[in-house]
């Protein structure tokens, strides 16, 4: 939880003035329990929100000027709320300009200035979305300032967009519709077609999600990412000789897969779409079993997914799969798998409530021992999505 007085006498030191009309925003990080690259394939994905995330301390301006600043990083800028471009040399910044810049093709032009700081709890570049939750926290925050309506699935489509469009990122739904739309205590069983979405209660009973946090800087990301999208395209462009109508590759079902994946002729590319097809319809076997209360099936969903990641869709690597070995070999643990993009950054595991310290021990002594690096781990409680931070100072 931020301590929310220390970050107004920051936001006092830095910008001048008193603390009055001062209003916070925070908006989650997310984690992805199942259903990995598959939204911008059009198919389900099953995220939650984090407890902790970006908080966001927000005032209005006398001029049309942004003051942008975080605790989190050196760089920090006053500029017009006007005319915004993206600029490599401005870092972080560029997500909240991306923001505006998204508001105003919407036709929302800021009425006034603000001046904004930051402050971040999510380890950045670890797959936990810290982007998504910068974008949906400042989107919200403005809109709310603005006296303008929110709403979450609104939020999440812009800041995609913003993402998309201004940063250059292709990404899909999935992190900012789990940072604006997410519950305490649930998981967000979401079609990334359509955008309908279930609320669904995760109850682990005896079992705790355990983040692991390879510490591996997830290099290339952007381009293996990109290359793994336009791969799945070509899937869809070979398959429209028995489909003609085939947009994405969510829309297939497993036996339509099966029955035509020779349409496709390169080896690699029809390995990618069987993952994406496979783990499309593991969510919805997860949404399944957990309704049943079957943590074990859920378990070995999550191993099969992981699998599929590091076999068919080649997005491990050596940390990941580490990290994931570790914690199968540890007593009490139901399933392991890499969450995010990959080629670093997270791991999800299931763990025996009583088998958590052991696993932190044994994971992080034999995950150093494998790569040389230190590993962090966060026991992981499912939060809110984004929100003004009311009544507490
Ligand atoms: C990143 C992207 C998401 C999603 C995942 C992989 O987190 O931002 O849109 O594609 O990778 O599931």
């Amino acid at each position: 939880m931020p301590q929310i007085t220390e970050l107004k006498k920051e936001f006092t030191k830095r910008f001048g003035g008193s603390e009055d009309g001062i209003r916070v925003f925070h908006a989650p990080g997310r984690v992805n329990l199942i259903g990995e690259h598959t939204d911008y394939n059009g198919g389900a994905v099953f995220p939650a929100a984090l407890t902790f995330g970006t908080t966001l301390l927000i005032r209005p301006r006398g001029d049309l000027q942004l003051g942008l600043a975080s605790t989190n990083f050196p760089v920090s800028s006053t500029i017009s709320a006007r005319g915004l471009t993206f600029k490599e040399e401005d870092d972080w910044l560029n997500y909240p300009k991306a923001v505006v810049w998204e508001l105003a093709r919407r036709g929302i032009d800021l009425s006034v200035g603000y001046d904004l700081l930051y402050h971040g709890e999510i380890p950045n570049g670890a797959g936990l979305s810290s982007s998504a939750s910068i974008e949906v926290v400042t989107a919200y925050a403005l809109l709310r300032m603005e006296g303008k309506k929110t709403d979450p699935v609104e939020i999440a489509v812009w800041s995609q967009h913003a993402e998309n469009e201004f940063v250059g990122v292709k990404c899909g739904i999935m992190d900012q519709f789990a940072v604006a739309n997410g519950k305490k205590d649930h998981a967000i069983h979401l079609n990334c077609d359509t955008l309908e979405y279930e609320l669904v209660p995760f109850r682990s009973g005896d079992y705790r999600l355990v983040i692991g946090n390879t510490n591996k800087r997830r290099g290339l990301v952007d381009s293996k990412y990109n290359e793994r999208r336009s791969q799945c395209e070509q899937a869809v462009r070979e398959l429209r000789a028995a489909f003609p109508e085939l947009k994405l590759l969510g829309q297939l079902t497993l036996a339509e897969f099966e029955a035509n994946k020779s349409l496709i002729g390169d080896e690699t590319v029809r390995r990618r779409a069987r993952h994406v097809v496979e783990e499309i319809d593991r969510v919805k076997q997860s949404i399944d079993v957990l309704k049943r209360g079957d943590l074990a099936a859920f378990g070995s969903l999550m191993n099969a997914s992981h699998d599929s990641l590091r076999d068919l869709y080649e997005v491990t690597g050596p940390e990941l799969d580490a990290m994931v070995d570790a914690a199968r070999a540890v007593p009490g643990v139901l399933g392991s798998r890499m969450t995010g993009a990959g080629f670093g950054g997270c791991t999800i595991s299931l763990v025996h409530g009583q088998s958590v310290d052991r696993f932190i021990e044994e994971v992080g002594r034999k995950y150093e021992t494998a790569t040389g690096l230190k590993p962090d781990f966060y026991v992981c409680d499912i939060g809110d999505g984004v929100r003004e931070w009311e009544g507490e100072a």
